[in-house]
């Protein structure tokens, strides 16, 4: 059976994983370096890049040992080539360039976006044309799939990301870093108490930075007033305009663009709000709604994918440049 080494190293996660072609997944590996950017409010881009490079070799090393095979077993080398952090996409690039060279395998660059969505296909086939809703801690997009080949963005935040907005309200009301999964817990403890006002974005697009600043001069406006900020409160008011304006905006997608599949993906997936959402609002179309551990940044999203590229012959030379702002049309 061929197989597939994949690494994935974006971000703040050094990954790696071993997929074969029924796309079982012969090992998988994750660090995660989010304890250390915590300290800092977030992610710290030079930190970021010398902790790859602390981690990628023992990273792959024991993903190859977990899996029960030696590298030369492989049919290709595989990593995130964009979009990320620049130095992080380096150091993923290098490791996987270094034994594609070595090992005499082809070489494979994946969009990291792609791996988010193709992940799904662990769970069920993709029915084309589909459509993603991506929601992540640098992007926010509607993604309409014709076919495994041809992504087209039909909509797009105009400013912050949702996730991004997530971490900066996150940290005002006193939460670590990723601010995400602590917004989504404390909003179950919040009610209706306080009021923020929708995005108003014509079209498919999205905007989140007037609700994030809303949220942020709420805060700071009940403070002046000598009284106490509800964090809970104002977690479920910024969480309930946040998803609602995702969900309509999609629900707007599908009427405007009919497609056999809707999927999620991305870190903001995972949050069970969202979830919930989309299982009420989201009809007549048949879904997939990730498990939680496929929805933050693994190696095994990227080894899926990537069989797309390889079967479809799209391999990168040993020059490759990793591409920070790489596009999902590219
Ligand atoms: O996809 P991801 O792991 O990394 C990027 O490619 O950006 O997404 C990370 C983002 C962070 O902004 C994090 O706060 C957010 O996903 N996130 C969540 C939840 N879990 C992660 N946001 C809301 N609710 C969650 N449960
Ligand atoms: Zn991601």
């Amino acid at each position: 059976m061929k197989k597939i080494l994949a690494i994935e190293s974006s971000c703040d996660e050094t990954a790696c994983a071993i997929i074969d072609e029924e796309l079982n997944i012969l090992s998988s590996v994750v660090t995660t370096q989010i304890d250390v950017h915590a300290r800092f409010g977030g992610v710290i881009p030079e930190v970021a890049s010398r902790m790859h490079v602390e981690q990628i070799s023992t990273i792959v090393d024991e993903a190859v040992k977990k899996a029960g095979i030696n590298v030369e077993d492989v049919d290709a080398i595989a990593y995130t080539i964009g979009p990320g952090l620049i130095g992080s996409l380096h150091v993923g690039g290098i490791a996987a360039k270094t034994l594609a060279f070595f090992y005499d395998k082809p070489l494979i660059g994946v969009h990291h976006l792609k791996g988010h969505i193709f992940i799904n296909e662990l769970l069920e086939p993709l029915e084309y044309p589909l459509m993603a809703l991506v929601v992540s801690g640098g992007h926010t997009e509607l993604v309409y799939i014709e076919n495994e080949n041809d992504f087209k963005i039909i909509g797009t935040t105009l400013d912050d990301a949702v996730g991004e907005s997530y971490d900066k309200v996150a940290r005002v009301i006193g939460l670590e870093y990723p601010g995400g999964p602590k917004i989504d817990k404390l909003a179950k403890e919040g009610k209706k108490n306080y009021t923020l006002p929708t995005p108003k974005v014509d079209g498919l697009n999205f905007s989140f930075s007037g609700l994030k600043n809303a949220t942020l001069q709420l805060a700071q406006r009940i403070e002046r007033n000598g009284e106490e900020v509800n964090k809970a409160d104002l977690a479920y008011a910024f969480q309930e305009v946040a998803l609602n304006s995702l969900v309509k905006k999609a629900q707007k997608a599908l009427e405007e663009y009919p497609c056999k599949m809707f999927v999620i993906a991305g870190g903001v997936a995972a949050n069970s709000r969202l979830r919930e959402l989309v299982e009420e609002n989201i009809t007549g179309v048949k879904k997939i709604l990730p498990p939680l551990k496929y929805c933050t940044d693994n190696a095994t999203m990227i080894g899926v994918a990537a069989w797309h590229y390889y079967h479809n012959n799209k391999f990168v030379p040993l020059n490759a440049e990793s591409k920070p702002n790489m596009s999902i049309e590219d």
